[in-house]
């Protein structure tokens, strides 16, 4: 596995696997990695990709400060789990200097619509325009022919995928399926910071999710929400949505429409530490 820290080092790899006609898939990661980032990289390998993978805490799409100082950094172990997979033909760790040389700053705001106003966009002010930023860099260092994002940040799949055709990326973005814990909690690198008693909790989460899901028949919409709601606050969960939409457009849905492909998404705190998750109808 290369290690690679420099974006002219990045760039002349990538040349040689050019012209070795190698096919390159790449997997965008904010490090602390755990199975659902290498059920990412497995996809890219199992689609015979030379595979690489970015490991950099992006400053620019913390909307709290807290939060970035808190997020998980283990460098060290990650590259030994990315070598030991056998899954990662590179990987691209570059310092905040070499992807920010300006300062970290936003250099272009892009027109998200509704994407930046509604969910994540709406409690996370900025985040996405962050999110954009920096995966517009690294698709421009890597120039991949493959992007694979996963399921479990929904709306950020949405916003990249606007990202390419605003840019005109020459690249297709694979969506891949949430990997779970065994009793339902998506797995993500916030969940290492739960004590034993709110990571007892955490499952709750996607309860909600899969009661959303099999409401869809017999309820309102309404009648399932201020269930779940009531359900999380009195467990603990500060809830900050719990939401329908249409699947295609991410346009908030008000009640259960059978005649659509419809997304449940969901979002609360436990304690300091805020989770996500979603499940298809
Ligand atoms: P990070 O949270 O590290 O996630 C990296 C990728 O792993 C994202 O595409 C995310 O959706 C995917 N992922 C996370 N948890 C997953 C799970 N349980 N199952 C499947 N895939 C999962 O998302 C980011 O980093 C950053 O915003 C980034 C895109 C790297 C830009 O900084």
């Amino acid at each position: 596995m290369f290690l690679l820290k420099k974006g002219v080092d990045l760039s002349t790899l990538i040349q040689n696997q050019r012209q070795q006609e190698s096919i390159i898939g790449f997997v965008p990661t904010m490090g602390a990695l755990h199975d659902g980032h290498l059920s990412l990289l497995e996809r890219s390998k199992s689609n015979q990709h030379f595979t690489i993978c970015s490991i950099f805490v992006n400053p620019t799409q913390f909307n709290n400060a807290e939060d970035l100082t808190n997020y998980p950094r283990t460098l060290e172990s990650d590259l030994r789990l990315l070598s030991e997979s056998g899954l990662c033909d590179a990987v691209f760790v570059p310092s905040t200097e070499e992807m920010y040389p300006n300062g970290t700053i936003i250099s272009e705001m892009l027109d998200l619509g509704h994407l930046e106003t509604i969910f994540e966009g709406r409690y996370r002010p900025q985040h996405f325009q962050g999110v954009a930023e920096i995966v517009g860099k690294l698709l421009q260092l890597v120039q991949p022919d493959y992007l694979y994002m996963g399921q479990k940040d929904y709306q950020q799949c949405m916003v990249i995928q606007k990202l390419i055709a605003l840019k005109k990326f020459p690249v297709q973005l694979i969506t891949c399926p949430i990997r779970r814990e065994s009793d339902g909690l998506a797995m993500s690198s916030r969940n290492r910071r739960l004590t034993p008693t709110q990571r007892s909790l955490a499952g709750l989460l996607y309860q909600c999710l899969v009661s959303i899901q099999a409401q869809q028949e017999h309820k309102d919409f309404a009648t399932v929400q201020k269930e779940c709601m009531e359900l999380l606050e009195k467990k603990g969960i500060q809830p900050d949505y719990v939401a329908l939409a249409d699947a295609e457009s991410l346009a908030p849905l008000d009640n259960y429409d059978l005649s659509k492909k419809m997304i449940a998404l969901i979002a609360g705190s436990i304690g300091n530490i805020r989770l996500i998750d979603n499940l298809m109808l």
